[in-house]
């Protein structure tokens, strides 16, 4: 870990606020990048594997405060163990960064909600089986039993909220459920996460948005509904290719939405 800090210290300093770009939302990286720093050159971070992500840090300025980017995630069904699908986050942590943007594609449980619909998550449900947490504490950085009762921070909902205002968009603001994935639920398992008040439902941002919370990172969760869930609307078969596409739809109105908000954290903190 400290290896990996060292390096990144010798070519990044100042960062304010990191994002990690889900699936088909890379774009940002590309639009506000100034520097790319491919995982594989970086002590401690693997390989990153998944079509539509990349697998680079980058780092950018937008609206004036200095954003560092994952351009690609790890994920627990590519078979990470889940100290290296979070390993990244306890890196940031450990450079001074105190507030961090997960976003993320996911399909809809909720009938309401429509493809390309963005979604403030307002809370999640663990069903991936499995708590980054588990394992030796390191008490330096968080408690050995830490409070999830608010792990996406209000007053960063709120910023995102009057971001949407500001710039006309309407938003959706619910529950984000993780299952491990790779492969997409069964209509009867949506049922389930419906009734256990899922509103989406998608393979990552949780394990990253516990250690987040646990090391004392501010957290704001954006998910880009990609397709109506297994069953939902009629929905029939799934494609990653689908969801990729939708991202694609999404992505202007997405990073009109990120840039807003991070203009508006600024003049908030
Ligand atoms: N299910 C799980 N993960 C997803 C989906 C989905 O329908 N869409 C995008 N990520």
């Amino acid at each position: 870990m400290d290896k990996g800090v060292e390096y990144l210290n010798s070519r990044i300093s100042g960062v304010d606020i990191a994002i990690v770009l889900g699936s088909g939302l890379g774009e940002l990286a590309d639009e506000y990048g100034l520097l790319r720093i491919p995982y594989d050159e970086i002590p401690g971070f693997k390989k990153s594997t998944i079509k539509g992500h990349k697998g680079q840090l980058v780092l950018g300025e937008i609206e004036g405060k200095k954003v560092l980017m994952m351009q690609g995630r790890y994920h627990y069904y590519e078979g990470y163990p889940m100290k290296d699908v979070t390993y990244p986050i306890k890196v940031f942590r450990k450079l001074g960064i105190k507030t961090i943007i997960l976003t993320n594609a996911a399909g809809a449980i909720n009938e309401d909600y429509k493809p390309a619909d963005l979604m403030v998550i307002t809370d999640h449900i663990n069903m991936m089986g499995m708590n980054p947490l588990i394992g030796k504490n390191d008490d330096s950085m968080g408690t050995r039993f830490p409070d999830m009762s608010e792990i996406y921070n209000k007053d960063l909902i709120n910023i995102a909220q009057k971001s949407a205002d500001n710039i006309n968009i309407k938003i959706q603001k619910g529950v984000y459920l993780a299952g491990t994935g790779p492969s997409y639920e069964t209509p009867a398992e949506i049922r389930m996460m419906r009734t256990l008040g899922a509103d989406v439902v998608g393979m990552s941002t949780v394990p990253e948005a516990i250690v987040a919370n646990w090391c004392g990172m501010k957290v704001l969760g954006i998910t880009c509904v990609s397709n109506s869930a297994s069953g939902v609307n009629g929905k029939g078969k799934l494609t990653h290719s689908e969801v990729i596409e939708t991202a694609n739809i999404a992505k202007l109105k997405f990073k009109k939405f990120i840039v807003e908000i991070i203009k508006n954290i600024s003049s908030e903190e």
